[in-house]
């Protein structure tokens, strides 16, 4: 195992992590009625969050997903952090991996909205305990302090480093720093993925953009960065890569920051040229619930809106994608490449047919010499019984060489497993299935001779 281990964990799909999605919908069950009913009584209701989100992020990028409140924002980054309570369907996919807890808990970290720091502590010093708490426990004293000095420097905290963080009554460092430490002890971890929910709130828009810009460094170096915003100023916009708008919990434009103009202009709403594009089109995407009518034509307005997002071209770039980066390498063509791999391991069933065309020989000689008495009746069985299990021991004399020997098809498979390619059971029906014409085959060889 020792060579292969090394194999595992290095490729370079890992290097340039993306994040897909493809359809994901997530539900939750709704307990209608007093309280005191208890959840078996009260009438139960399905609420759908988010419908039908496809998207794509990649390392290197920031992703800011907007839209009024209520729209999904949050629980769409519930949803990538596989922290959610409810029915989630669609895919998820880390490179070719399909998230689960466990690979969250690796390569995420979630920075939620309100700082909870200790007061009396240094900015330092929160980041070291931190680090004891989060790192594994063979990181010595120096280690710990080469990481913190790096957050540190990453987040720009080095004037603030040996301050009070301070809290209510005691005045401390600014409430932009102490976003700031706050996403520090996340980034300790060193994590692929950051998610951060409304980072920005509460910040004065001069502070905001600071942050934004921290965070753009930090997608720059190989990381996927994906933070919700309620009210981003017009000079923040041109920080992000991608904006997603949700309305509804759908989508109403997912892609590049730099498209959402033509994007809404093409669709007959442009935006007026001293407004900011952010504000303009999220109001676009909410429903006014100031009256009957408003309500009913923003209502028609934003299902109209989705409705178009569904046909755009865009959408059909993102799907095809996604569709590419995740579903293709795994059911189609690592599958039909795994059956040509095995068939070109010759020795695998080549040798099968010379184990079965040596037995006939054998055979062959054995039966020339039979007679037609009494005792040549145990004879005849004993061959018989040797013919049926000289099949399944061809099979154990091939297949313990194949596995354990020849290292190809074993490292192949570990590397591609690991990888996420297929899983064990794909491998062993695939090995199996390939080798049903030849067991057929070797089986008429010798029941040909056998039989007469
Ligand atoms: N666990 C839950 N149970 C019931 N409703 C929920 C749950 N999580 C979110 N919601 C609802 O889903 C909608 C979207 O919420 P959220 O993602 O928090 O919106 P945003 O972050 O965009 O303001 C809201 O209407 C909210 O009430
Ligand atoms: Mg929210």
């Amino acid at each position: 195992m020792g060579d292969t281990t090394v194999n595992m964990t290095g490729g370079e799909s890992e290097d340039l992590p993306t994040l897909n999605l493809l359809h994901v919908h997530y539900d939750v069950k709704e307990y209608i009625g007093p309280w005191y009913k208890g959840a078996c009584l009260r009438h139960k209701s399905n609420k759908k969050i988010l419908r039908d989100i496809t998207a794509q992020f990649k390392a290197g990028e920031i992703t800011a997903l907007l839209g009024n409140s209520g729209s999904g924002k949050t629980s769409l980054l519930d949803v990538l952090s596989c922290r959610t309570n409810g029915g989630v369907s669609g895919k998820v996919y880390y490179n070719n991996q399909e998230i689960s807890k466990k690979l969250i808990r690796q390569k995420a970290a979630y920075v939620m909205q309100a700082d909870r720091l200790l007061s009396k502590l240094t900015v330092r010093e929160i980041l070291t305990y931190a680090a004891y708490l989060r790192l594994p426990g063979n990181n010595s004293k120096k280690d710990i302090k080469i990481k913190v000095q790096k957050v540190i420097n990453d987040m720009g905290l080095n004037t603030v480093s040996d301050s009070r963080v301070g809290g209510l009554i005691i005045r401390g460092i600014s409430g932009g720093e102490r976003r700031r430490v706050t996403i520090a002890i996340q980034l300790l971890q060193d994590p692929k993925i950051l998610l951060l929910d409304e980072p920005t709130t509460g910040l004065d828009c001069h502070t905001a953009r600071h942050l934004i810009s921290k965070l753009v460094e930090i997608a720059k170096r190989g990381k996927i960065v994906i933070l919700t915003i309620h009210q981003p100023r017009s000079d923040i916009f041109r920080l992000f890569d991608n904006v997603g708008i949700l309305s509804l919990g759908e989508m109403i434009y997912f892609g590049m920051s730099k498209d959402l103009v033509p994007y809404f202009t093409t669709l007959g709403y442009p935006c007026p040229q001293y407004a900011n594009p952010l504000d303009h089109y999220v109001d676009l995407a909410s429903i006014d619930r100031r009256g009957y009518e408003e309500q009913h034509n923003t209502m028609f307005r934003v299902h109209k809106l989705i409705d178009e997002y569904l046909d755009s071209p865009i959408l059909q770039d993102i799907n095809d994608k996604v569709m590419f980066e995740t579903l293709k390498p795994r059911y189609s063509f690592s599958y039909r490449r795994l059956f040509v791999n095995l068939y070109r391991e010759r020795q695998n069933w080549v040798f099968r047919i010379l184990v079965a065309a040596a037995y006939v020989a054998v055979m062959v000689a054995f039966l020339l010499r039979l007679q037609d008495n009494q005792t040549s009746i145990q004879d005849r069985i004993g061959l018989y019984w040797q013919s049926v299990s000289v099949a399944s021991f061809g099979s154990i004399i091939i297949a313990v060489p194949t596995f354990s020997n020849l290292p190809s098809i074993r490292d192949v498979f570990y590397r591609e497993y690991r990888d996420g390619l297929y899983s064990i059971v794909t491998f062993i029906a695939a090995y199996i299935v390939h080798l049903i014409p030849v067991q057929i085959m070797s089986t008429l060889v010798l029941s040909a001779v056998g039989y007469w």
